[in-house]
C-alpha cells in the first residue's frame, strides 16, 4: 500500500482524487442526467453502506474501492411479487430475514426516479412503492447480491 502522505500532495497538485490516481481511472460524465435507468448500486461489504449513482464514479467506503453491482434476474430463491394497491404497488419477496441472510433494500428505478427502501433483519421483505412509468425493481440480498425485475 503506497504511503498516503506521498499520494495526497500529488492528488492536490493534479486536481485528481486519490482514488482515481491510485486506480489509474479518471472519471468524467458528459450528460449525467441523460437516463437514470442506467443507475448503478454499490454496497460496502464492511458497513453495509448503500450508494446509488446514475453516472460513472469511483466509489470507496471503509477503505475498499467498491465495484458497481451486477444485477441478476429474479430467480426462484428471490421471487419478486408485485401487486397494485390503491395508487401504489405492494412489493414482496418470499425470502428469509435473519441476521445472517436477508434482503437489505428494495429499490425502484425509472427514467426519472430512484426510490430506495431500507429493510432490516427480523422485518418483512416488503415495501409499497409507486411504480408508475415502469422501470426496474431491484432487491439486494446480503448473500446473493443485486437482483432485478423489469416492471
Ligand atoms: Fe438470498
Amino acid at each position: 500500500m503506497p504511503d498516503i502522505a506521498l499520494i495526497e500532495p500529488l492528488s492536490k497538485a493534479l486536481g485528481v482524487s486519490v482514488i482515481e490516481l491510485m486506480s489509474g481511472e479518471y472519471i468524467t460524465n458528459n450528460n449525467i442526467s441523460s437516463n437514470i435507468l442506467r443507475s448503478k448500486f454499490y454496497v460496502c461489504p464492511v458497513c453495509g453502506n448503500i450508494i446509488h449513482s446514475n453516472g460513472e464514479a469511483l466509489i470507496s467506503c471503509c477503505g475498499i474501492t467498491l465495484p458497481p453491482l451486477e444485477a441478476e434476474d429474479a430467480d426462484s430463491c428471490h421471487p419478486i411479487e408485485i401487486q397494485p394497491v390503491e395508487d401504489e404497488h405492494y412489493i414482496s419477496i418470499s425470502h428469509e430475514m435473519t441476521k445472517e441472510h436477508y434482503i437489505s433494500f428494495i429499490a425502484f428505478v425509472s427514467t426519472d426516479k430512484c426510490s430506495i427502501i431500507k429493510l432490516y433483519p427480523e422485518s418483512n421483505a416488503q415495501a409499497r412503492l409507486n411504480l408508475r412509468g415502469g422501470g426496474y425493481v431491484y432487491i439486494y440480498c446480503n448473500k446473493h447480491g443485486l437482483i432485478k425485475k423489469k416492471v
